[in-house]
């Protein structure tokens, strides 16, 4: 039986309805009664939505061992699906009935994320590289419970899948308030999970600098040492960051470092006062919340642009990422279109691509320099005409510093008086700029200081840009996420997510959060 995908699942959770009522209405839980256990398959529900699934008729039931076969070219893959194995309680036995293959093919058809996921005598999971098969066995962690049980069944199914766009990212903001390396592992464990793939890392700002660079030690012991009022100070070393690079690879992340310039540099300014022009004299570490008032000298070239290539050439040889962010927000300078596209012809240079926030616009570069825009009304359409890709994160979808709902504590609102809320950011379609590469949910961190905080503004909003980016919006439907997201609640759970209790998921009512 080949449905589309939106009524198979409908379907599945209709008929899983039938037998198992419960308190929060239609539910994936397993159906209550054995005989009810015959006449139904398990529900399928992924987030991000896969490009299709086709629902067949039974179900394979799995417990004890299973057998594995993965090629030597997919480690990580084979790691991922060890791991889901062990987290289950699944022996490895080559004897064992059941069986699990990972195969790479050489297929023209697969995109380089995609994958097909087939369950029937036993599981098949094909791609043309380990990335595709990293986001087949995180489909396949989906269809399972998120807790070891005696025995698991799952749908016999045919998923084909691949990703609308290549960006699928987050943005963490560590510089107004430092996040913990074990912070960061977790929060790429969970973007595997919903298979997104950049993280991206704001490491500096004017209320802090957490990136270790061995020729200018002053920026972590002084820019370091600073933070947000209230927020936390900190710095990678760089065999930290090199440590997270790894971690992040190995899941199928991409880091992305920012070095933001040339404005939001106070921390910097603090640390090497001869960055500044003559006549400033604010150069003091800053705890405060206001923008666009420091900059470097950018009349002073002879300091200024030595200093940024060996900040840079650092930054690059901890992080292998193709894409480089150098920043250049919210700063009005008469030299600042000249320093950006100097330092992105540096970054080219040096055989990467270069990274800009939308003002980069303005600069006299080739059509390479990637811009990120985070303003709806932001005159993008020159640069779209010239073809510089769009990563896509305007702050009235998807700033989720932002409350989840109006008036949420600790939350901005100058973007978005009310809020940002998981509904508002799934409604987002990138199809309407023609040179988009992806999307980014923004974290910034002036009002998130602890870990809590983090896991509240990111999640659940994070799986709605993982949707929004992996699925066309033609195929998207919010009622649709809501049913297969809120059945992952267990996994969230299991992951130790501190989410925002969302109520369209029936997670919680607005007073129940932190
Ligand atoms: C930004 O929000 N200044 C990129």
């Amino acid at each position: 039986m080949k449905l589309p995908t939106t009524y198979a699942v409908l379907l599945a959770c209709l008929s899983a309805c039938l037998f198992a009522v419960t308190a929060t209405g239609c539910n994936p839980a397993p159906p209550a009664t054995p005989a009810a256990a015959e006449a139904t398959a398990p529900p399928v529900h992924i987030v991000p939505l896969p490009q299709s699934v086709d629902v067949q008729s039974g179900e394979l039931q799995v417990s004890g061992a299973v057998a594995l076969e993965a090629p030597e070219a997919a480690p990580n893959a084979r790691r991922a699906l060890e791991e889901l194995l062990s987290t289950l309680g699944l022996a490895q036995d080559a004897s064992a009935a059941i069986r699990i293959r990972l195969q790479l093919v050489d297929d023209a058809a697969l995109p380089d994320e995609g994958y097909r996921l087939r369950v029937g005598e036993g599981i098949v999971l094909v791609a043309r590289t380990d990335a595709g098969l990293l986001h087949a066995v995180q489909s396949l962690r989906q269809l399972l419970p998120a807790q070891a049980q005696p025995q698991y069944r799952l749908p016999r199914v045919a998923i084909t899948d691949a990703p609308a766009y290549s960006w699928r990212g987050s943005s963490v903001d560590v510089a107004r308030s430092f996040l913990p390396v074990e912070y960061l592992e977790k929060h790429i464990d969970r973007m595997a999970f919903f298979k997104l793939n950049r993280l991206h890392l704001h490491l500096t700002d004017d209320q802090g600098w957490r990136i270790e660079i061995k020729r200018y030690p002053k920026l972590v012991e002084i820019g370091g040492a600073s933070a947000v009022k209230g927020g936390r100070s900190g710095w990678y070393t760089q065999e930290e960051l090199k440590h997270l690079v790894a971690y992040a690879q190995a899941r199928g992340v991409t880091l992305v470092p920012e070095i933001d310039m040339p404005g939001h540099v106070q921390a910097m300014l603090a640390s090497y006062n001869e960055l500044a022009c003559d006549d400033e004299d604010n150069l003091s570490t800053y705890d405060g919340l206001e923008v666009g008032f420091s900059v470097l000298c950018l009349s002073k070239p002879d300091v200024v642009y030595p200093f940024v290539r060996n900040v840079l050439e650092e930054v690059l040889a901890i992080f292998p990422s193709q894409e480089i962010h150098i920043g250049g927000d919210e700063i009005k300078d008469p030299l600042y279109a000249d320093f950006v596209a100097r330092t992105a012809a540096m970054v080219r240079e040096m055989g990467r691509t270069p990274i800009a926030w939308e003002e980069g616009s303005v600069a006299d570069t080739g059509p390479d320099l990637m811009l990120q825009l985070w303003n709806e009304g932001y005159a993008i359409d020159a640069a779209v005409a010239k073809g510089h890709p769009l990563i896509l994160s305007p702050c009235t979808y998807f700033y989720i510093d932002h409350g989840n709902y109006a008036g949420q504590p600790q939350t901005y609102d100058w973007c978005r008086k009310e809020g940002v809320p998981l509904q508002r950011v799934y409604s987002f379609d990138p199809a309407r700029y023609p040179t988009a590469v992806g999307v980014e949910g923004a974290l910034w961190s002036e009002l998130v200081h602890a870990d809590a905080t983090a896991d509240d503004r990111l999640w659940p909003r994070l799986a709605a840009v993982a949707e929004v980016a992996w699925t066309p919006a033609d195929r998207r439907d919010y009622a649709g996420f809501v049913q297969r997201l809120g059945a992952l609640r267990p996994h969230l759970d299991a992951m130790g997510v501190r989410y925002h209790p969302e109520p369209d998921l029936g997670w919680g009512n607005r007073d129940s959060g932190p």
